[in-house]
């Protein structure tokens, strides 16, 4: 019998792509005023073998004006989902290692958050694996896709290298993207993975300059790329998910299924 997945933010970046990828989900209701009892007699009543909790305040601007409503939203709500005793995959960021001193690229271990959004992502991947050791912690790296029918756009590095004029990237600062379709279609596996965190998502040793000034050519676009300076590196070592079989595209060839899925060369 097929697992009965109850997945959290369904109408938003991450979850609607996860709500097209599996056939076993159920979109949860928005739990942005819920209660910790509300949280709990939605999981109740819906009966889920898992949790998949893409639903978070994800704009780092965001979460630095409102401390309150971003700590409810990316520590609590993740904490409350954890205490109710089912299973749960949990979204994260690779914000955790905006302020990391190594050149990187970073395994799991090695954490400076320098961001509110950060801080709290890394103390809701602690409290929760407190509450349940058998809680899975996916760190996602930004990522990509064309707009999707009858779901909120959200602005991502395909998009504006598509719609704008110039864009800013550094020449120095590694980093991957993502094809969030390879994110959702690979939820399956995530799923089984024993409690812990991983890093998931592409890996590439590009910067973001040169991923952009790739794009900008296999896609004969007239954006500007001008050089944003020296920025902090945030590429991620992801084998650890790898030994447990959960293999991404990297960046180029994850851009490359997007163009092909896409029609867009
Ligand atoms: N997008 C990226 O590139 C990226 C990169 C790294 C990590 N992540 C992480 O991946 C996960 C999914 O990201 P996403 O881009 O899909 O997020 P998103 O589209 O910005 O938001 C997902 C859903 O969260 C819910 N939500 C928004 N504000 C909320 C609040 N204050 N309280 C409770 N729920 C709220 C909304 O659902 P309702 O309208 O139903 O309430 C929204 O549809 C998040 O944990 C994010 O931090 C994303």
């Amino acid at each position: 019998m097929q697992m009965k997945i109850l997945v959290t933010g369904p109408r938003g970046f991450v979850g609607a792509r996860i709500m097209d990828a599996l056939d076993n989900a159920v979109p949860a209701p928005s739990l942005r005023n819920m209660d910790e009892d509300g949280v709990k007699r939605l999981v109740d009543e819906t009966e889920p073998d898992c949790i998949v909790h893409t639903a978070a305040m994800s704009d780092i601007g965001t979460c630095e004006r409102n401390p309150e409503a971003s700590y409810r939203a990316n520590v609590e709500i993740p904490l409350w989902l954890v205490r109710t005793g089912v299973r749960a995959i949990l979204f994260s960021s690779d914000q955790v290692y905006s302020g990391c001193s190594g050149e990187g690229p970073y395994a799991e271990d090695e954490v400076a958050p320098a961001n509110l959004y950060a801080r709290e992502k890394l103390e809701m991947e602690r409290r929760t694996l407190d509450a349940n050791p058998d809680t899975v912690l996916l760190r996602a790296t930004w990522m990509y896709d064309m707009p999707m029918y009858g779901v909120p756009n959200r602005g991502n590095f395909l998009m504006s290298m598509l719609r704008s004029a110039e864009v800013c990237y550094s020449s120095t600062e590694h980093r991957a993207v993502t094809y969030v379709r390879e994110v959702a279609n690979l939820i399956p596996k995530a799923v089984c993975l024993p409690g812990g965190v991983y890093n998931y998502g592409s890996e590439s040793a590009l910067t973001m300059m040169e991923t952009a000034l790739w794009l900008k050519d296999a896609l004969s676009l007239p954006v500007i790329i001008r050089d944003a300076g020296p920025q902090h590196h945030l590429w991620m070592n992801c084998s650890k998910a790898r030994a447990h079989g959960v293999r991404f595209h990297n960046t180029l060839d994850g851009l490359r299924q997007c163009i092909a899925d896409y029609g867009l060369a």
